[in-house]
């Protein structure tokens, strides 16, 4: 079987579209109402009914339109024909605790993996009513309009962002201390509590850089996609090749990257030498 053709990949993209809008409603439909907020066994990593509703739903549409494909959910884990060459990266809901605490600041993100590659992405902020897409040769839009990355080409005119994974309290590479660093070098780092918005704000150039670790296949497979169309680089924190299940991700505007890795890099060598 070869790589799609645009159109195809078109095709895909309108069912990830349909299928984040679709997702986002429901999320709509909870907001405030929660009656059931479980810890999913790590400390404050929660699991909420707006969770699970909306994954339904777009399982529902994947069913519908791409039933022989792959899919790997945050709540369902490992669904369908794992050994297609085709495999949705979904989460139904990314920034779970914002939603919880009823902070308004999730989305929902689709993206696909062709042969492992992260090649179409959608994700939908319901609070602003904001949809991202973004397929490989066809750019990226916010809305329907295209984006691009920033221009900012100095750290100490940049805005970044990052996040801290639910295992922060058990190890000591919590990014606690790449967040300090970067305060220091930034006009400042913000920590959303969404990664796939992190993603997409990185692409629609109102942040210049982001980088976290800890992260699964699901919080960032579609907003890997929204970079890379929107002409920003994506990489391993080392600007290799960026392998999705390895946790970690540099994502920028192309101009920082060098930058920022040398930054990550200072910061691992300092907690390896104890300082
Ligand atoms: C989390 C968010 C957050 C990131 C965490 C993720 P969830 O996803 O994306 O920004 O820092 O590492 O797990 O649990 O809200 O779907
Ligand atoms: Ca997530
Ligand atoms: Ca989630």
């Amino acid at each position: 079987m070869t790589y799609p053709d645009r159109e195809q990949l078109q095709i895909f993209l309108d069912v990830a579209a349909i299928a984040a809008q679709t997702a986002g409603t429901v999320l709509q439909s909870f907001w405030g109402n929660l009656k059931n907020i479980q810890e999913k066994g790590r400390s404050g990593d929660l699991v909420t009914e707006a969770d699970k509703a909306s994954e339904a739903v777009i399982l529902d549409v994947l069913h519908r339109h791409v039933p022989d494909h792959g899919i790997l959910t945050e709540e369902s884990g490992s669904l369908g024909d794992t050994s297609s060459k085709y495999l949705w990266a979904i989460d139904p809901l990314d920034g779970t605790t914002n939603y919880a605490h009823q902070y308004p600041f999730s989305a929902v993100s689709i993206g696909l993996l062709i042969d492992g590659v992260p090649s179409v992405g959608a994700v939908f902020d319901p609070f602003h009513d904001e949809l991202y897409c973004a397929a490989k040769g066809l750019g990226a839009t916010c809305n329907g309009l295209p984006i691009q990355v920033s221009s900012i080409s100095e750290l100490s005119h940049s805005l970044l962002v990052t996040g801290f994974a639910y295992d922060r309290r058990e190890t000591p590479d919590n990014n606690y201390a790449e967040f300090c660093h970067f305060t220091h070098l930034t006009q400042g780092v913000r920590r959303s509590g969404s990664a796939s918005i992190d993603l997409a704000h990185v692409a629609c150039g109102r942040l210049d850089g982001y980088w976290e670790r800890g992260l699964s296949p699901w919080d960032i497979a579609a907003g890997i996609v929204l970079v890379q169309e929107a002409k920003g680089v994506v990489t391993a924190y080392d600007r290799s090749p960026l392998q999705i299940n390895s946790g970690r991700i540099l994502a920028t505007n192309g101009q920082l990257h060098e930058k920022m890795s040398q930054e990550l890099e200072k910061v691992r060598q300092q907690r390896e030498q104890g300082v």
